[in-house]
């Protein structure tokens, strides 16, 4: 697929992967780009995933004709990028490797082997491919140390790593935006502070087009995307609206959680989404609490604790620095209700949060006096707001 006269993408989609990081549910797969510039050099952007190989490799041969690489850039040392640089060197031996003092570190770890043949830049170096002008630019974090992005300012093209990247094949045609925040909720939503100082380094840099190593091609409306990886990197609310997070062991504490979404909607209020953890997918509920301006979070007491599922969602949320949210709770519990403290002191590492009251506090089902707190939550809930 041509990007522009002399640009190319030579990536793979996956269709056969279930869980992306070992973790992420990707029903739609997920691509994996690599991207080939033609000039008086030829420079190959990144690798692809290990179970991709041959295809890879004959997607550069029959771009390239006669031509061999001349240089390979890692701009990221993540293994579905970096697993085939050795296949790539066996294929073209003289090919030079591209990539900073990090990047060399995390290859000798992966392949036990030092490249001898490699050039080490520094943030804001630069290679001229012949019209081509590539500059480096260090994005630590974003999403591992050695990350570093690269401008080309011929056809001001932003090869931008796993940055502006989502789940999903690209032979799927699918919006980017729900899981564009999946994935980058997921997997760099902790690196806030880096993404904000990386948006603001290419903030000075005249953009056409983003080539991410994972999702399409962006090249119109991209003050879109940035905005919204703007928003999701300050932790702002992206959108009014509540999420439901609930799990429920004999179903009294979901018809509690069901109750309120049902309520919340009999007042208008459109931006409701229920999740149960249990079953639906939980690093979904986690990027719509980032999405929206409320959490609702209900869940039985469990051996004292919290049930399982809740602990590591609520965990979930901590890990990712979540913050600036409005935060409701119903606990349950037959004999000795801990939920909502327990809620409360695991949400007490973030910033930012305002509790809304009542919590609802169910002995083992609705009764006449939760089913009023629960109206009153929903009071409270709809209080503050233009929805
Ligand atoms: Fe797509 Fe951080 O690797």
């Amino acid at each position: 697929m041509k990007i522009s006269d002399d640009i190319f993408q030579i990536g793979v989609n996956d269709h056969d992967i279930d869980l992306f990081e070992g973790q992420y549910k990707v029903p739609y797969g997920m691509a994996y780009n690599s991207y080939l510039i033609m000039d008086e050099k030829v420079a190959i952007m990144d690798t692809v995933d290990k179970n991709f190989t041959t295809e890879w490799l004959n997607n550069i041969q029959k771009t390239l004709n006669d031509k061999t690489p001349d240089y390979l850039i890692v701009q990221h040392m993540e293994m579905d990028h970096s697993s085939n640089i050795m296949n790539l060197l066996n294929v073209y031996p003289n090919i030079k490797v591209v990539g900073n003092i990090k990047t060399f570190s995390m290859i000798k770890q992966l392949f036990n082997i030092d490249i001898n043949n490699k050039i080490v830049v520094n943030d804001g170096d630069t290679i001229s491919l012949g019209k081509h002008l590539l500059q480096f630019i260090f994005a630590p974090m974003v999403h591992w140390p050695e990350v570093m992005i690269t401008y080309d300012n011929y056809n001001q093209v932003l090869f931008s790593a796993d940055a502006f990247g989502k789940f999903g094949a690209l032979d799927i045609k699918q919006d980017w935006i729900d899981e564009a925040r999946r994935y980058y909720i997921g997997i760099v939503g902790k690196y806030g502070l880096q993404v904000q100082s990386l948006l603001k380094k290419v903030s000075k840099l005249e953009i056409n087009t983003i080539c991410s190593l994972h999702g399409p091609i962006l090249n119109n409306n991209l003050s879109y995307y940035i905005s919204l990886y703007d928003k999701w990197s300050s932790y702002l609310i992206e959108e009014e609206g509540i999420t439901i997070a609930y799990t429920s062991i004999y179903g009294n504490t979901k018809a509690a959680a069901i109750l309120l979404e049902e309520k919340l909607k009999a007042r208008g209020y459109k931006n409701v989404i229920s999740f149960d953890l249990a079953r639906d997918d939980i690093h979904e509920a986690i990027a719509t609490s980032f999405r929206f301006s409320k959490l609702v979070l209900a869940s039985p007491t469990y051996n004292t604790g919290l049930f399982p599922m809740m602990s590591y969602f609520i965990d979930g949320l901590v890990e990712r620095n979540f913050q600036k949210r409005s935060i409701a709770i119903i606990e349950n519990g037959t004999w000795a209700p801990m939920a909502a403290r327990i809620i409360k002191d695991k949400l007490s590492k973030c910033k930012d949060l305002t509790f809304i009251e009542p919590i609802v506090t169910l002995k083992t089902a609705i009764n006449n006096s939760s089913e009023k707190d629960i109206e009153t939550l929903c009071d409270n809930l709809c209080d503050d707001l233009s929805y």
